[in-house]
């Protein structure tokens, strides 16, 4: 994480910054940012297929990874070389059971050896090594999950639902959200092998449903040595703060519960058909996505914002925003931390919102661009997610 100083003493760029953007149509675009407020689609290529729901980029090596969340059909998982105008080129792609959603890469020598996708349907984490190979790739593995019986929940908890795939700050562990099951689960890499083993899982609490994670520690406050972990409650519209411990005899990882928080103001009741989304960290505060809340209209949901304790951890709600959009699945922030980009689904739109680097706070809507075909209220359709080429 560069210093505050670092990022005072960079230049102020007048150059045009451009995003990816994959549709459940079967698109990728392209945009083009340029002077903060002019947004365009200056590029688009159809996936040939398939429901693209996804985008992990090696920014590195300019490789985009695109997983496929059809479950019917051919699916695939597929590789693109992003050139320097943000112009995606099919490299390879890899028939996978399909169904799945979040990816990470990790693993290998640079943390960039495989990659790991989660699948909702399936209820199950399914990896590959990198390259793709240009024809067919075999799974190193496939480790499916059971339950013995439906959650609370039981229209979205009948069986396990993997919903996410990310790493913890050691690039050790590979975590994994069960929107079915109620738990974080846990598995140790074998770098080389790229191989994951499969650690005692962490339990939320009955009914949370969580989605997504985001990591906070040392390299975001020098006031402390502790580590957390932010998951996203998509049932239970909350967010919840885990203690992360590394034990000293080098075994599993563990996560014991600290604290969850609503994303909404206390008092507010999540409306019926609520799902929160995508949560995010940058340096001491957390950003998580409500969808259809309607906070700010029919159709404008919002973002939550929490602060973080730099000497301890702890978090507390801060306020909603509005997300310029309607049901904002993906959201990134850039890398100087100036610009958020919100990806809606159903409204299938990209704004760009401003961001305070030092108080944290969202401001208002700095630009905005109608990406594909609008999706349908509560449908697998639309826009499914948006992150910066950087
Ligand atoms: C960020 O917020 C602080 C405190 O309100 C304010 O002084 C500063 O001008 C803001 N920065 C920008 C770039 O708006």
């Amino acid at each position: 994480m560069p210093s505050l100083l670092s990022l005072l003493l960079l230049p102020t760029s007048a150059v045009a910054s451009t995003l990816l953007v994959s549709h459940f149509e079967g698109t990728l675009y392209t945009l083009t940012l340029s002077d903060t407020s002019s947004l365009s689609v200056t590029g688009q290529v159809s996936t040939g297929g398939g429901m693209p729901s996804w985008l992990t980029l090696d920014s590195e090596a300019k490789k985009l990874y695109v997983t496929d969340e059809a479950w019917f059909g051919t699916t695939k998982l597929s590789t693109y070389a992003v050139a320097a105008d943000g112009s995606l080129t099919k490299e390879a792609e890899t028939p996978t059971p399909g169904g799945e959603l979040h990816s990470c890469l990790y693993g290998g020598d640079d943390g960039k050896g495989f990659i790991a996708a989660a699948q909702y349907n399936g209820g199950a984490v399914i990896n590959y090594k990198l390259p793709l190979s240009p024809a067919a790739s075999t799974p190193i593995q496939h480790l499916k999950f059971t339950m013995s019986s439906p959650g609370p929940r039981p229209d979205r908890q009948d069986a396990p639902h993997i919903h996410s795939t990310f790493t913890d700050p050691t690039s050790r562990f590979l975590l994994s959200g069960d929107l079915g099951a109620d738990v974080i689960r846990i598995f140790s890499i074998d770098p080389a092998s790229g191989k994951l083993t499969e650690c005692p899982a962490a339990a939320t609490a009955r009914g949370d449903g969580p989605r997504h994670g985001a990591f906070w520690g040392p390299a975001d406050s020098a006031d402390s040595d502790v580590t957390v972990l932010f998951t996203v409650n998509e049932l239970g519209n909350s967010v919840t703060a885990w203690d992360v411990k590394y034990p000293a005899d080098g075994g599993c990882l563990t996560l014991a519960k600290k604290k969850t928080i609503g994303t909404l103001p206390s008092g507010k009741t999540p409306p019926s058909g609520s799902k929160a989304a995508e949560v995010r960290v940058r340096d001491n505060f957390v950003y998580a996505t409500n969808r259809f809340d309607k906070s700010f209209g029919q159709n404008e949901d919002s973002i939550a914002l929490y602060e973080i304790d730099p000497a301890t951890g702890d978090f507390e709600f801060v306020e909603i925003t509005s997300a310029f959009a309607s049901f904002p699945r993906t959201f990134e922030i850039n890398g100087d931390g100036t610009l958020v980009a919100v990806g809606g689904q159903t409204s299938s739109n990209v704004a760009i919102i401003e961001r305070n680097v030092t108080t944290g706070r969202l401001g208002g809507r700095l630009a905005n661009v109608a990406v594909g075909r609008p999706g349908a209220e509560m449908n697998e359709d639309g826009l499914s997610a948006v992150i910066w080429n950087e």
